[in-house]
């Protein structure tokens, strides 16, 4: 094996367990916006919104589960502290003072649209250094929030 070829061997894991750790800052901090949205919508939607964020919240934490055990799988260390998703969260401040329906729905949906986005970004990093298992994995999770931002923003219609 040629020297070129070992150091790539060697920077692939460690540059998909960098992207890997970063989207799962990004997927925890959106999972607890998704809480925070549960507990506090108010309004004439409010079941319907209320039990839709937190399956939200549900089917983002299972996917926070898939990153942070692949890129374990991979040879890194999963970085899911709270420290650690609050330096490296890709995503704003949720805001803590608002209630209504229409603003939580709008609020959530431009932190899974940037969630998404990051989502499908790590999609080429894993195909560019050949890893299609992950890219696969990170398809599977796209796929997800691409359908949870339908069900969010269909109520602003
Ligand atoms: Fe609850």
């Amino acid at each position: 094996m040629s020297f070129a070829h070992k150091i790539k061997k060697q920077t692939q894991p460690n540059t998909l367990i960098a992207v890997l750790n970063h989207l799962l800052a990004s997927t925890i901090d959106f999972k607890l916006s998704a809480k925070q949205a549960h507990w506090n919508v108010t309004g004439e939607n409010f079941i319907a919104l209320h039990e839709l964020f937190d399956e939200v919240s549900s089917k983002v934490d299972g996917y926070a589960d898939m990153l942070a055990e692949r890129s374990v799988q991979l040879g890194g260390t999963a970085q899911g502290t709270l420290q650690t998703v609050s330096s490296q969260s890709s995503l704003g401040d949720y805001p803590v003072d608002i209630h209504d329906g229409r603003e939580h729905v709008m609020a959530l949906s431009g932190e899974i649209s940037v969630l998404a986005d990051a989502s499908r970004q790590g999609i080429n990093a894993a195909s560019d250094v050949g890893d299609m298992v992950t890219a696969d994995l990170l398809t599977e999770i796209t796929r997800g929030l691409d359908k949870l931002h339908w069900f969010i923003r269909s109520h602003l219609v």
